[in-house]
């Protein structure tokens, strides 16, 4: 088989440059490991960037988005048993789209079938080689069948635990990398959200938050020992976490069936390079941040928004912003990166093994971070600006 540009990895990265492919008439194949089903069953991501969401709109791809997409101007931080608004939309006029990225990735999907495209699901013993070529190739096997595509360009859209990045010789690429001492318990309850809009908690016992799904789905997360097993939580005992640290005087949690509950490890990864030889990395394959911030998914967006761009160009004869590629978005990256970390940091309390003397200087210092946060708009600007996303270079 003969294609343009080979995907690895049928999550929102890969399928979304498939469609930024197509658009521009380059031949792609998308090669992914798991069923469909399964990519679909995973709760993951929940807040688009207004940036991310204009992506979309780019391609014609945001007919379900404006239609069950909730726009947010801002969002709540409380601290201290006070709740307190950062309105994005009056800070600096941008806003962004509560959206799962289960829904997200079901319109990529959808779109894809309707335009027939090359997408081989539940395929097995994915191996790209050749990548120090300009011949590059994937050998997989679906359907019981061995497949080998040849290609110009291989993209790894493949996660944080695929194997393109595993395939880069170790002297070419470098890894920073940052472990939390937390993780977030993360529920979906079929109950109404008891919020307009997302509220981010620091409470002594930890942090909490509350976002959602839909006007009747509420999606609410605790931050847990990065230890803890699941089985520990019984739906009791995180609806009692929720009350404790979300509570504010004069407001209810509304409590209801939990349908999903999962906990997810904390960490900061960025890979020193987004590219080598024919192979070029997108989203988490190349760098993953803690999820306070909600900038996982938009990363994602971001990297293959400036690939689709720039293989564009190469086809129509411009070959600059394919070599400019890795730099562009690893400096996007490292922002968001910081903005990631700085939230996650103003927001959690110290994991276990800290002091208690430790633990009331981190608690203290960090309820003057927010009440400066909350109190200077030129610290809610700073905020507005990152959250709802920085401009994606070269589009
Ligand atoms: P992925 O979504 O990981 O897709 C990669 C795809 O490649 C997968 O379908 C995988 O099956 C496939 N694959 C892997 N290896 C191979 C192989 N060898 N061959 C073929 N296919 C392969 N972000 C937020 O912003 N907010 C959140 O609340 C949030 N929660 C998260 C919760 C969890 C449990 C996780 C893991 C991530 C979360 N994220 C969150 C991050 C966000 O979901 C990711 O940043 C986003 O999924 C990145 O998209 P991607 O397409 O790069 O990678
Ligand atoms: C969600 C996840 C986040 O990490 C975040 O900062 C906001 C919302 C969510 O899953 O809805």
């Amino acid at each position: 088989m003969r294609t343009t540009v080979a995907i690895i990895g049928a999550g929102p990265a890969g399928l979304l440059l498939g469609h930024l492919l197509e658009k521009s008439g380059i031949d792609f194949v998308i090669v992914e490991q798991r069923s469909r089903e399964y990519i679909l069953s995973r709760v993951r991501a929940g807040v688009l960037e207004q940036s991310s969401v204009d992506v979309l709109a780019s391609l014609g791809l945001d007919s379900r988005l404006r239609e069950a997409g909730l726009v947010h101007d801002g969002i709540y931080l409380q601290y201290a048993g006070t709740r307190h608004r950062i309105d994005f939309k009056a800070l600096i006029d941008r806003t962004v789209t509560v959206y799962g990225q289960q829904q997200v990735v079901n319109d990529l999907m959808l779109a894809h079938d309707a335009l027939g495209s090359a997408v081989y699901f539940e395929s097995s013993g994915v191996l790209p080689r050749g990548i120090d070529t300009p011949h590059p190739s994937v050998d997989f096997v679906n359907d019981g069948v061995e497949f080998t595509v040849d290609a110009d360009f291989i993209v790894g859209a493949d996660g944080f635990h695929g194997v393109c990045r595993t395939i880069i010789p170790a002297g070419a690429i470098t890894s920073y990398e940052r472990d939390f001492p937390f993780a977030w318990l993360g529920i979906l309850a079929n109950v109404a959200p008891s919020t307009d809009e997302l509220i981010y908690a620091l409470h002594e016992d930890g942090f909490a938050m509350h976002s959602m799904r839909s006007p009747s789905v509420s999606r609410l997360y605790l931050q847990v020992d990065p230890g803890e097993s699941i089985d520990d939580w019984s739906d009791a005992r995180i609806w009692d976490g929720l009350h404790t640290r979300l509570g504010v005087d004069g407001w209810t949690l509304h409590e209801g069936e939990v349908t999903e509950k999962s906990i997810t490890p904390m960490r900061s990864f960025v890979a020193s390079t987004l590219e080598y030889g024919s192979l070029y990395l997108v989203g988490d394959a190349g760098h993953i941040v803690p999820p306070t911030g909600a900038k996982g998914l938009n990363a994602a967006i971001s990297d293959v928004a400036m690939l689709g761009a720039a293989f564009t160009a190469f086809f129509a004869g411009d070959r600059v912003p394919l070599t400019l590629y890795s730099d562009r978005a690893l400096r996007r990256q490292w922002k968001t990166q910081y903005f990631s970390q700085w939230m996650t940091d103003m927001l959690h309390t110290s994991g276990p093994g800290a002091s208690d003397a430790d633990r009331a200087f981190r608690h203290m210092s960090q309820l003057g971070q927010l009440d400066y946060v909350t109190g200077s708009e030129h610290a809610r600007r700073g905020l507005a600006e990152q959250y709802t996303g920085l401009p994606i270079e070269g589009l």
